[in-house]
Formats: structure tokens, C-alpha cells, sequence
């Protein structure tokens, strides 16, 4: 029987963002969605089997607080409900990132828990069905299970799908890290929050749809401005719902606005990037890989950015030691 498990996963950054879910406890996306995983944002993570007891998180060497105990907790009812494993476990993970600002730490954290549980199912777990379970622990984690390029269609229980594997992928991002003024509304609620009282919201969800048709063309003949418009496009979009939300959900300060404009300015100079912004005021900029450590020379010297990380493309999630 197996004891001990370790996983790795990396976070991905969506170039075309899941916002709203569909009705139910599935996190089924309202919006298709497309990311690029990323080497620089990794979770490890330990999971060993407990005698009895109840389930431990302990989350970058610190225990998981109540709210984040119990929505743990019933994910793994949801592989004990399913018969997938049996008995209680302790759960380590650690986000090696080289920042602290949480990034897409869900992604990484639940598709590295999700790889991790499967080692202790006595039931074939396949890729498909490993991001369907990890997409319910967190929409964006299904990406991470397979990395790379990755879509997550819209459509009833889906499962992400790997577009292009990391190792054809000539971009990168370059994960620029701002001040904080205080802490935002989670994806979670926020999506919830923009699907009640966006007036914006339904418009959202036909310009996503619209968004990732034109993206996975773009892909497919990997036009690198195609994608960079689509990417800056969705993201904006996505922006302008939040930031409809009565009462408004605006996770931007004024250094995210700055970082927007520099990268406009520096396309116009002939360094061809294109930036995105997920629900916080951090700014992730897609490059060429040949361009990633000019973009991030630039970003270093603006002004209100705390950090600022380069990243090549990741693969998906993996178990690294099993006994
Ligand atoms: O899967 P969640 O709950 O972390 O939500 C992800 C939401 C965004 O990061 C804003 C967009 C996305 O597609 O990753």
C-alpha cells in the first residue's frame, strides 16, 4: 500500500480567462478558457497517508486557517464520495515561488494535490478524468494538469485539453509583482459577485466565447500577434465586467495602470509584448522568449513594481516520488 506520495504541478496564466461559473458545486466555466503554464510558479507537494484523524493542510509550513480546512477537506470528500480513495491523509504544499503575491497559487496547488491523491486510488485515474476532479477543486487547476498550452471548453464536465506541449512553445511570461493596498475578493466570489450585479456580464461571456474560437486559430498557426491582441483584449474585457460589479470589483492600483501603458508604449517602440491581469492588481506580460529578459529589464525600472520574474512554459503536473 502506498504511503507517501510527492507531486509537482505549476500555475498557469490564462490568455483567455475563465470569469463565471455555470450553475452548480462543479466549477463548470461559464467563459472557455486558454492558458500558458509556468516553470517559475511551482507547488510541491506531500501527501502521506494518516492512521485516523482528521485531514491536516499545512500550507507553506503553516496550517491552513478554518475557511480553508473545510473547502480542502470536501475536496476530498469528493474522492472518498466517489469511492476514488479510502482513509484520512496529511497534506503538505509549499508554492516554490519566487514571489509571495499567491499568484494563481490555486492552480498550482489543487492540479499537485489532485496528481498527488491519484497515486493512492486503486482505480485508473485517467488525464481527462484527473482534470475534471482537479477543475473542482479549482477551475484554473484542470489547466495546470496538463500544462503547456491548455484549453478548458465551456461545455458540460469538461476537462481541459493540451494544445501545444511546453517544449514547442518559442514565448514566455514575464510576472511583474506591484504593491498591494489590501486584500481582494477571490475568484470564487468575485465571479459570483460579477454574474449577479455585472451589468456587463452576459456581454463578457459572448466576447470569452468569441475570444477563445479566434485564439485556438491563432494557436494553431502560432501567430504570436494574434495571440498577444487576443491575450491584452480578453483580459481588458474580463476587466471591464469586474470593474461594472455594483458594488465595483476594480483590483487594479495605479502601478497595474502604468505597467498597461508601458507595455502599449514599448510595442509601439518594436518590443512586441502584451500584457494580461488576473483578479489582482499584478501584471503578467506575454513575450517572445528571445524578448523576455529586455521586457523584464523595462519592467524593473517602472515604478510601484515590488518584483519582477521571468518564465518559461511548464509542463503539466507529475508525481515525483511514490513509497
Ligand atoms: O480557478 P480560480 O478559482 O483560481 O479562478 C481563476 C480566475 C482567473 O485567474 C481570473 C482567470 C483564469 O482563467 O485563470
Amino acid at each position: 500500500m502506498i504511503k507517501r506520495v510527492v507531486a509537482r504541478a505549476y500555475a498557469n496564466i490564462a490568455l483567455v480567462k475563465y470569469w463565471g461559473k455555470q450553475p452548480g458545486f462543479q466549477n463548470v466555466p461559464a467563459t472557455p478558457s486558454i492558458s500558458l503554464t509556468l516553470k517559475a510558479l511551482r507547488t510541491e507537494t506531500i501527501i502521506e497517508r494518516k492512521p485516523g484523524g482528521d485531514d491536516i493542510f499545512i500550507i507553506n509550513d503553516k496550517s491552513t486557517d478554518r475557511i480553508s480546512t473545510k473547502r480542502l477537506t470536501d475536496y476530498l470528500n469528493v474522492w472518498r464520495t466517489n469511492k476514488l480513495i479510502d482513509g484520512k491523509y496529511s497534506i503538505k504544499s509549499t508554492n516554490r515561488f519566487p514571489t509571495k503575491s499567491g499568484l494563481a497559487s490555486s492552480a498550482s496547488g489543487l492540479a499537485a494535490l489532485s496528481i498527488g491523491l491519484s497515486a493512492f486510488s486503486r482505480r485508473k485515474i485517467s488525464s481527462a478524468k484527473l482534470s475534471k476532479l482537479a477543475r473542482i477543486g479549482s477551475g484554473s487547476a484542470a489547466r495546470s494538469i496538463v500544462g503547456g498550452l491548455a484549453s478548458l471548453p465551456n461545455t458540460a464536465n469538461p476537462s481541459a485539453r493540451l494544445l501545444i506541449p511546453f517544449d514547442e512553445i518559442p514565448w514566455g511570461m514575464v510576472v511583474v509583482e506591484v504593491d498591494k493596498a489590501e486584500k481582494e475578493i477571490g475568484s470564487r466570489r468575485g465571479m459570483e459577485l460579477s454574474r449577479k450585479f455585472s451589468p456587463y456580464y452576459d456581454a463578457w461571456v459572448g466576447c470569452a466565447e468569441r475570444d477563445y474560437r479566434r485564439m485556438l486559430k491563432a494557436i494553431q498557426v502560432m501567430d504570436f500577434t494574434r495571440v498577444g491582441e487576443i491575450t491584452e483584449n480578453n483580459a481588458l474585457a474580463m476587466h471591464a465586467c469586474m470593474i461594472a460589479t455594483r458594488p465595483s470589483l476594480l483590483y487594479w492600483t495605479s502601478a497595474t495602470v502604468a505597467i498597461l501603458q508601458a507595455v502599449k508604449r514599448w510595442r509601439n517602440q518594436g518590443l512586441e509584448s502584451y500584457a494580461t491581469i488576473d483578479a489582482g492588481p499584478h501584471v503578467v506580460i506575454l513575450a517572445r522568449q528571445v524578448d523576455l529578459e529586455k521586457v523584464a529589464g523595462r519592467a524593473r525600472r517602472l515604478k510601484g513594481v515590488k518584483s519582477v520574474m521571468k518564465s518559461m512554459p511548464a509542463g503539466g503536473a507529475k508525481i515525483i516520488k511514490c513509497s
